[in-house]
């Protein structure tokens, strides 16, 4: 027989969603009631089990002048008490819901504070949380108020007749592993605290208490309804639209809409007797109609991102600032949606959305995913005894949220299997506001949604969706279609985006989707740069998984935003050099293009040699028209391109005037042909060969230098150090061609020589190239001739036996010294491109340092390649590509770059390695999703190509 104690810590592993905790109610910051902030530096105590202390230190009185200090909002983990835990989807405790984990750290808070000495005598008071993990039972001057889970929602507590003019004393404590913890299974760090503000708010006798916003919009008359429900009667004013009505009644006047594209926000005020409540009204009616998700009668186009609160040092603790930088980083990358991944955010977030125009999906704090592991047996949404928390959860996020124009769709959590408790919740929302769509992924026959979602569906299955072949239910077959996650951007790529664009242009049905995810979640770390799972010594982690973001973790962006950004641009451009027009549309879901200004410039060989404005239109969402372009100058026999670009024509709210909306490239005259004449035959003395202004080692062929230039190991080079997206999740049923490149060796090639041939104008150096164990091999002839100053290398390469993978690259590789640091090319850049994240590659002149040429993959990969680059110099060398090139430059070798596995394994050595490659294969997805579309990869198929090496100055 077992006996189980009762404890005062049974709350911790009791379903219910907690007790004593107030209403929900809409999130609002006064006009005129007061508010004191709590946050700031509070006394913390650490504790190993949940009842390791009692709850003395409740009480007034408590002496904890020798606790710790801990910031709060924050998380204790990232403060040196204890350490972060990444896992995906496991638990890491034990599943046996809703029991817990003996050893459960646990973290008691104090803060003594005073009231502000006007702080009103009238009324009542309330105590706000906005965001706690996992589970809390809080006291103030020693009187219990309740306990509470849902980590990302708002709890308040009245307390207005507990304060006292000084000394109150505010004890929180905090248990990071609770019931809540099965229902926060999210793919994310383990990050217990009281992480979101901590408020006190005066509520006036007469005050507003909740209220919901109803502001629609008509687009067929252009008129827009208000009415503004009250829990407490009063007036409802709009200055700018001359409304003044009672709260409850309706008034329909012209305004002009809101859309993420044109954020028109009205102010207003809800005056109660007791208070006033400013207003952000936004206009706006969002239906499904014909199979459609529309907004004020236009269809959306998600170019979207999914969002997860990070900071890589307050971890989920966002402070102001950053939010807004997030929103403002968003809307420079034409990104036009977020869904609140996997959780509702800060509000002071959606507040951002309303205000720059992002379509929000808020998501509410629910995930069980970890009971896959047991094909969701007990999985609580289908278990009626947690269905209130569930509940729960849905009407924290609702009512604190649904105030906001952003808002267009809830979603009732992420990965959490199906069951009775997410019908429940999906009516209870239908129900309180039909006026917004309900998503949700793992519903597969839209029972409970509204809109048909999946995550990572691969190129082809989308295009089957899109054109109605999906099969399916009655009821999903006449929903639209979203990617609620896509393009997973876990290290280099995401690959593949621009093919999944194209779906979602051709097909009504696809209504676009949302990149995973937005930011890494690298944690700053002195040993490693930023840190990931597995680095605090988790018994169970996910590695790098946590780092998968369209931005580094110090909120970089990495080249995978600079390609959405391109991949998404509101403004396309097809040019015709023939007839010497461009045609413009605008991809604008509702903006017409009055905002922009357009500008045309001409390129000879990558510089610019003229440029003036681009006259376009004022064309309206969806139109295009033909532009002619001014007669292009007269350029000899260079190459020669056009290069139009959509700037912002004056500052706006989220960047200044100037700043590059969309732009667009194509050619005019093509690259003349690369010429050396071959004269002079290769002569050997003294051990060496030499042809022009080389000189090779004369019994292994191999190249020493180049005129004043030291040349080492040039040679075949089929490697890279695999991508996160090579290597792919080890779930994936495709092959991952990272584990079948290394399973074959390509990362451990070996050269034979079998001849030297000076022979004729030509030096001439074969070998086989091929890994130990296997019968395959690349037979790899070099052909070196010279016109006297030039050097031509032609490589030929013949694959032998039975492929069955294509290859990471093809091309040489050599060293430099370290001499050679600043690069110039002429090719794409700024940035990194492979061939299938090449949307945002511009062909000029670029110019960068060799450490400037790396992409900082927080797990470091494959990185830097230039795509289409017609020469380079770099180190007193300069190397044209015929045909074009892949072109890379680093401190460390490949293999150097494969092993590490921070950034801090990285150290430069005195040489610099550079790649030209005539080939890559392509990025893919497959880090969770699909690899690259069979048109990039890079077969193993003979090949031919060359490059001339010459002197520079
Ligand atoms: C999805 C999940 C995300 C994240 C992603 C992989 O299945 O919804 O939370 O885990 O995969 O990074």
């Amino acid at each position: 027989m077992s006996i189980r104690t009762t404890t005062a810590v049974d709350y911790v592993e009791d379903v219910s969603p907690g007790t004593g905790a107030l209403p929900p109610r809409a999130w609002y910051a006064s006009s005129d009631a007061a508010s004191l902030s709590l946050n700031g530096s509070w006394r913390f105590r650490l504790s190993p089990t949940a009842d390791a202390e009692d709850d003395s230190f409740a009480e007034p009185g408590f002496d904890a002048g020798h606790w710790a200090q801990i910031a709060v909002p924050g998380h204790w983990a990232l403060q040196g008490h204890g350490s972060p835990i990444y896992t995906n989807h496991l638990y890491p405790f034990p599943v046996d819901p809703p029991r817990v984990p003996t050893e459960n750290p646990t973290g008691d808070h104090l803060h003594v504070f005073d009231l502000p000495s006007d702080w009103p005598s009238d009324g009542g008071t309330v105590l706000r949380f906005d965001g706690v993990e996992s589970c809390a039972r809080v006291w103030l001057n020693g009187t219990d108020l309740g306990e509470f889970k849902g980590s990302r929602l708002p709890h308040e507590f009245a307390v207005g007749h507990l304060l006292q003019p000084g000394g109150n004393v505010l004890a929180v404590r905090v248990h990071q592993w609770s019931a809540g913890s099965y229902l926060e299974d999210q793919d994310q760090w383990w990050l217990p605290g009281v992480f979101r503000d901590v408020t006190l708010l005066h509520r006036p006798a007469g005050c507003v208490l909740d209220f919901f916003v109803h502001a629609s919009y008509d687009h067929t008359t252009g008129e827009g309804t208000l009415k503004v429900e009250s829990d407490v009667d009063g007036r409802v004013t709009v200055p700018a639209l001359d409304i003044d009505v009672a709260t409850g009644e309706s008034v329909t006047v012209p305004v002009e809409p809101w859309t993420a594209e044109t954020p028109r926000l009205y102010d207003g005020v809800l005056a109660t007797e007791g208070e006033r409540v400013p207003l952000r009204i936004g206009f706006r009616t969002v239906v499904l109609e014909d199979g459609l998700i529309k907004v004020n009668g236009t269809p959306l186009l998600f170019k979207g991102v999914n969002r997860h609160e990070w900071h890589p040092e307050k971890g989920r603790a966002l402070d102001p600032e950053t939010m807004r930088e997030d929103v403002l980083l968003m809307k420079r990358h034409n990104v036009n949606a977020v869904r609140t991944s996997h959780y509702p955010p800060h509000p002071a977030f959606l507040e951002l959305c309303d205000t720059y125009g992002l379509w929000v999906i808020d998501e509410c704090d629910l995930e069980t995913h970890g009971f896959v592991e047991q094909a969701w047996r007990d999985n609580p949404v289908d278990d009626d005894r947690w269905t209130p928390a569930l509940l729960d959860r849905a009407a924290r996020m609702v009512e604190r949220d649904k105030n906001h124009p952003s808002v267009v769709i809830w979603s009732l959590g992420n990965e959490a299997g199906t069951g009775r408790g997410l019908t429940a919740m999906a009516e209870w929302i239908h129900h309180r506001d039909a006026s917004r769509l309900v998503h949700y992924e793992g519903d597969i026959d839209c029972r409970d949604t509204d809109m048909y979602s999946r995550m990572y569906a691969f190129h082809e299955e989308v295009e089957r969706i899109g054109r109605g072949l999906d099969g399916g239910t009655g009821k999903r077959r006449e929903l639209p279609f979203v990617l609620c996650e896509f393009g997973h951007a876990m290290g280099n790529g995401p690959g593949g985006i621009a093919d999944y664009q194209r779906l979602f242009e051709t097909y009504d049905r696809l209504q676009g989707g949302f990149i995973w995810e937005w930011i890494d979640h690298g944690i700053k770390d002195e040993r490693y740069g930023f840190a990931y799972g597995g680095d605090f010594g988790e018994e169970l982690h996910d590695g790098n998984f946590v780092c998968d973001g369209l931005l580094f973790p110090d909120r970089k962006p990495s080249p995978g935003l600079v390609e959405y950004k391109k991949v998404i641009e509101p403004i396309r451009f097809e040019g015709d050099a023939a007839d010497g027009t461009v045609r413009v549309r605008n991809a604008y879901d509702f903006a017409d293009l009055s905002a922009l200004a357009f500008v045309w410039s001409f390129q000879v060989d990558g510089v610019d040699v003229e440029s003036g404005r681009l006259p376009v239109p004022p064309l309206g969402p969806g139109e295009s028209a033909h532009v002619k372009l001014p007669r292009p100058p007269e350029a000899g026999d260079g190459e020669t391109q056009w290069t139009v670009r959509a700037l912002l024509a004056s500052d706006t709210a989220w960047a200044s005037a100037g700043h590059q909306v969309a732009w667009g490239q194509f050619p005019v005259a093509a690259r003349p042909p690369v010429r050396v004449v071959p004269s002079g035959a290769p002569r050997s003395g003294d051990g060496r060969i030499t042809l022009g202004p080389a000189s090779f080692d004369a019994r292994t062929g191999a190249l020493m230098s180049i005129g004043a230039v030291d040349v080492t190991g040039l040679r075949l080079d089929v490697w890279r150090a695999t991508t996160d997206n090579d290597d792919g999740a080890p779930w994936q049923s495709d092959v991952r061609h990272g584990p079948a490149w290394r399973k074959l060796g390509l990362h451990r090639m070996r050269h034979r020589l079998d001849a030297v041939e000076p022979t004729g104008d030509a030096l001439t150096v074969r070998t086989r190239v091929a890994p130990a164990a296997r019968e395959v091999a690349l037979a790899t002839v070099y052909r070196w001739t010279s016109d006297g100053d030039r050097l031509r290398l032609t490589v030929s390469v013949a694959p032998e036996g039975d492929w069955t993978v294509p290859l990471p690259r093809l091309g040489v590789r050599f060293g430099l010294s370290g001499a050679a640091d600043r690069v110039r090319w002429f090719g794409g850049g700024p940035g990194e491109a492979y061939p299938d994240t090449r949307a945002a590659s511009e062909l000029r002149r670029w110019e960068s340092t060799v450490d400037g040429l790396q992409t900082p993959y927080v797990r470091p990969q494959e990185n830097g390649a230039r795509a289409d680059v017609r020469w380079a110099e770099l180190g007193g060398l300069r190397i044209e590509g015929d045909p074009e090139f892949w072109f890379s430059a680093r401190r460390w070798t490949n293999e150097r770059l494969d092993a590490a596995r921070h950034l801090t394994d990285l150290v430069p050595g005195d040489t610099v390695w550079v790649n030209l490659d005539h080939g890559q294969h392509g990025i893919g997805s497959q880090s969770c999703g699909p690899g690259p579309l069979p048109q990039y990869f890079l077969a193993a198929e003979p090949a031919e190509f060359s490059f001339v090496f010459s002197e520079v100055g």
